[in-house]
């Protein structure tokens, strides 16, 4: 009998354990981990989108007022400065050079295809023949109007033209051409006629040649024979006074962007062998004018820099 009673209590006791431990869910058998279902969201009908009436406001509207506060959205819709950059690089392109005025028709001509063309060396020791004269001569259209017509080599006539309508949307007024090719018998003529004031001044005949050969070259040895000179100014004659003027002082700047070199420069009197002429500009293409430009060179500098170079 007491050992009945004793048994009773151990299963009343092992009953309440058990019941103990089903409320705490320790006694459950391990359950197996199953992920979620995912279902895609249903897709929107028409007539659940919302018309769209002003795409620059979608973004901006959709944002939160935090969001518009703090600048944290990235809109869809361009600054103004974004706008100006994206033009400034498109303007970068299509028109590097800045100029002022539509030169794009001009450009084959400023920029040839055959860079050294018009690379050609004129001068005392480097004579061109008594009988040459290009074939490809072209009116210029800023000929001076009170001088006959002057004409350059194709190329070059094209590229002043452009060099000249530029000029004129900076500022530069009347710069007109008062001369451009010269055969070898109108040059002999001008030559000859100064020669022969000199010496009606007083001077024999060796010095007068000698003066005039400083700013007049013999004939044979001048690059206006070659039509790719110019000279151009906005007085009543060539003289060093139109080194002073804005005119004089932009076009000596800005040439090479045409292909022109300021041929005869007052620090290159030695090399070059003639003085200063402000208003004498030569053609060459725009690749070889601008290195002349920034290595500060005269022609007879750079084809030798060449020859040495390569
Ligand atoms: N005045 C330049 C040097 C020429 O006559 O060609
Ligand atoms: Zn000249």
């Amino acid at each position: 009998m007491k050992l009945i009673r004793h048994a009773a209590a151990a299963l009343a006791a092992l009953t309440f354990i058990c019941a103990a431990l089903t409320s705490c869910g320790l006694g459950e058998p391990e359950q197996t981990y199953v992920p979620p279902v995912i279902t895609s969201p249903p897709k929107e009908t028409a007539e659940t989108i919302p018309p769209i009436t002003d795409t620059e406001d979608v973004t901006s509207s959709a944002a939160t007022d935090t969001e518009k506060e703090t600048g944290a959205v990235t809109t869809e819709k361009e600054t103004e400065a974004e706008t100006t950059a994206r033009e400034t690089e498109t303007e970068k392109t299509e028109n590097p050079l800045g100029f002022k005025a539509d030169l794009s028709a001009y450009e084959k001509y400023m920029d040839p295809e055959d860079r050294d063309a018009y690379l050609i060396l004129v001068n005392p020791s480097h004579p061109v023949g008594k009988d040459y004269k290009p074939d490809d001569l072209d009116p210029l259209v800023d000929t001076r109007p009170d001088r006959s017509k002057r004409y350059m080599r194709l190329y070059a006539s094209k590229s002043l033209e452009a060099f000249l309508k530029e000029a004129r949307e900076n500022g530069c007024k009347n710069v007109t051409v008062t001369s451009a090719y010269r055969s070898y018998e109108s040059q002999k003529e001008i030559f000859d006629g100064d020669v022969a004031n000199l010496m009606k001044k007083g001077y024999s005949e060796e010095e007068a040649i000698a003066i005039e050969r400083k700013d007049t070259a013999y004939p044979g040895e001048s690059e206006h024979q070659t039509g790719l000179a110019v000279d151009m100014h906005n007085m009543s004659s060539a003289q060093q006074a139109f080194a002073k003027t804005f005119e004089a002082q932009w076009l000596a700047e800005n040439c090479w962007k045409f292909g022109f070199i300021l041929r005869y420069m007052p620090d290159k009197e030695d090399i070059t062998t003639y003085v200063y002429e402000p208003w004498h500009f030569r053609y060459v293409g725009r690749y070889h004018a601008q290195r002349i430009y920034e290595m500060h060179m005269c022609l007879e500098e750079y084809t030798e820099y060449l020859e040495n170079n390569g």
